[in-house]
């Protein structure tokens, strides 16, 4: 396999549909062999089969991120498939619209146990095995799924704007820590066109928001997959500790 990362590998959870789903194809497409975890999802087989179609090595693993049980069979399963782990991906992530006075205590758990305690879970153990690298060899990455809304004010948006604002600050403790053999990343999409902003997810006033920006659509998965294709190629190695905005001018922070 040729591409700009043959033989490397790497795991994207939430990674059957998606912003993940174009992430993990995207990095196939490149020479990457790329596990992928998802909660449940019956896509999961589709995206796969067009993976193993790119890497024969391409494997996909059923977890929850917030359950540290699942987190560490799961990097344990990368490491016997893969005996290295090159690129980490925490992209798996859910949302709860309701107000605040709405929200229970629950709800809100549950949303930062899947997008901020998966992140550092599968962070921390993608870092143990990322981190011994032989001399001269790219140093490995890690790239968390953030938001435009871990930098605004939302209505109904309160425990997903938190855990994502918790995504970016995990970012750079990662970044510092594991200088300079892992380089750690956020990606802040503003809107994207996946089920996540369906209206099965979100009501109507919140995606007609989420259209008065700038740009006035939504992005396309493959446009979030561009950027973190950058951020784990050589073209990144002195990129650490950052978070990028890709969000039609949503957030100019
Ligand atoms: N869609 C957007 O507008 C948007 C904007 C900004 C950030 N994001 C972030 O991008 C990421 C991907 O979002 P998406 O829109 O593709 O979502 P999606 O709902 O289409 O897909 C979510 C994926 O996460 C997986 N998942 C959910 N809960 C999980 C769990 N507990 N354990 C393991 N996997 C789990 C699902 O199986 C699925 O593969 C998320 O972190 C999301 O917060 C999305």
């Amino acid at each position: 396999m040729t591409g700009a990362l043959a033989g490397r590998t790497a795991l994207v959870t939430g990674g059957s549909r998606g912003i993940g789903r174009a992430i993990a194809l995207a990095l196939a497409r490149e020479g990457a062999s790329v596990a992928i975890c998802h909660h449940g999802d019956e896509r999961a087989a589709e995206t796969l089969a067009d993976l193993q179609a790119l890497s024969s090595k391409s494997f996909a693993f059923e977890a929850d991120v917030s359950r540290e049980d699942d987190v560490v069979a799961m990097l344990a399963e990368v490491a016997a498939r893969f005996r290295t782990l090159d690129i980490a991906v925490n992209n798996a992530g859910i949302l709860r619209e309701a107000p605040i006075l709405e929200t229970s205590a629950a709800d809100f758990d549950r949303v930062v146990a899947v997008n901020l305690r998966g992140t550092f879970l599968v962070g921390r153990e993608a870092a143990r095995h990322m981190r011994e690298r032989p001399a001269g060899v790219s140093p490995a990455r890690i790239i968390n799924l953030a938001s435009d809304l871990a930098f605004l004010g939302r209505e109904g948006m309160a425990a997903y704007s938190a855990s994502k604002g918790g995504v970016v600050a995990l970012t750079r403790s990662f970044a510092t820590e594991f200088a300079p053999q892992i380089l750690v990343n956020a990606i802040a999409p503003g809107p994207v066109d996946t089920d996540m902003t369906s209206p099965a997810t979100m009501s109507p006033e919140a995606l007609a928001r989420d259209l008065d920006i700038p740009l006035a659509r939504f992005a396309a998965p493959e446009e979030i997959a561009a950027l973190a294709l950058y951020l784990a190629g050589d073209g990144a190695r002195f990129v650490t500790g950052q978070c990028y905005g890709i969000n039609g001018g949503s957030a100019m922070p």
